[in-house]
C-alpha cells in the first residue's frame, strides 16, 4: 500500500476533502502524517479528529529558508512517503527541496495556471476582468506555480463577485479535483512527458497492476 504525506499551513478544507475521499473511496493508500508549519493551523485538528498522526515544524525557529526546508525534508523522509502533497502549504520552497521530491510532490493552486501565479489569485482574477477562473493541481517544479498540470477546474466569474465569493466557488472545485488527481497518482495512472501529463485509461492501469502482481 502506498503512503502519502500532507503539508498544510491553515484552514485545512483540502486536507479534509482528501481524508474523506481516501476513506470513503478506499484508496490503495494510507496517510502517513499531516505536517504543518503553524501550530495553530485548523487543519491539524481536522486530521487529529480523523485519527491521523500530526506534526508541527515552525518555520520561525529556523534562521533561513534552506535550514527550514532541510529540517522539513528530514521529517518527511522519516516516513518514506510515495507522495508529498501541498494542501494549502503557504511556503515558497527551495530548489533543493523541490528537486529532492521531483515527480512525487503535488500542489493545488487557486487559479487556472499559468494565469495568476503567486498570492491573492482571486483578487488578481477580478482585477484582470477574466470571465473564467479556477484551480489547478500540478506537479511541483522549482519555478513557483509552474510544473506539469494534472487537473484543472473552471468556474464562471459572476457580476458582483468579491474575492470571498469567487474563492468559495473555486474552493468547491478544489475539493473535487485535488482528491481525484491524488488518486490517479496513487493508482499509477499518471504519465509525465515533459510538461504534459497523460492519464492512462483505467483498464490499462489495471492490466499493468495485474502484471506487477503476477510478476
Ligand atoms: C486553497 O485555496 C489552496 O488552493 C491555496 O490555499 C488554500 C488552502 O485552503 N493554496 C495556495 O494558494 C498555494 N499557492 P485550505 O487550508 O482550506 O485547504
Amino acid at each position: 500500500m502506498k503512503s502519502l504525506l500532507i503539508l498544510i499551513s491553515g484552514r485545512g478544507s483540502n486536507v479534509e476533502a482528501i481524508i474523506r475521499a481516501c476513506q470513503t473511496e478506499q484508496w490503495p493508500a494510507r496517510i502517513a502524517t499531516v505536517i504543518s508549519n503553524r501550530a495553530d493551523a485548523a487543519g491539524l485538528e481536522i486530521a487529529r479528529r480523523a485519527g491521523l498522526r500530526t506534526e508541527v515544524l515552525d518555520h520561525r525557529a529556523f534562521p533561513d529558508r534552506a535550514a527550514f526546508d532541510a529540517a522539513l525534508a528530514e521529517k518527511i523522509d522519516a516516513h518514506a512517503p510515495d507522495l508529498v502533497v501541498l494542501a494549502g502549504f503557504l511556503r515558497v520552497l527551495t530548489d533543493g527541496f523541490v528537486e529532492h521530491y521531483a515527480g512525487r510532490l503535488i500542489n493545488i493552486h487557486p487559479s487556472l495556471l499559468p494565469a495568476f501565479p503567486g498570492l491573492r489569485t482571486h483578487r488578481q482574477a477580478l482585477e484582470a476582468g477574466v470571465k473564467v477562473h479556477g484551480a489547478t493541481v500540478h506537479f511541483v517544479t522549482p519555478t513557483l506555480d509552474h510544473g506539469p498540470i494534472i487537473a484543472q477546474a473552471a468556474v464562471p466569474v459572476l457580476p458582483g463577485d468579491t474575492e470571498e465569493s469567487l474563492a468559495a466557488r473555486v474552493l468547491e472545485q478544489e475539493h473535487k479535483i485535488f482528491p481525484q488527481a491524488l488518486r490517479w497518482f496513487l493508482e499509477d495512472r499518471l504519465e509525465v512527458d515533459g510538461h504534459l501529463v497523460r492519464l492512462r485509461p483505467e483498464g490499462a492501469q489495471a492490466a499493468r497492476a495485474g502484471k506487477a502482481v503476477n510478476a
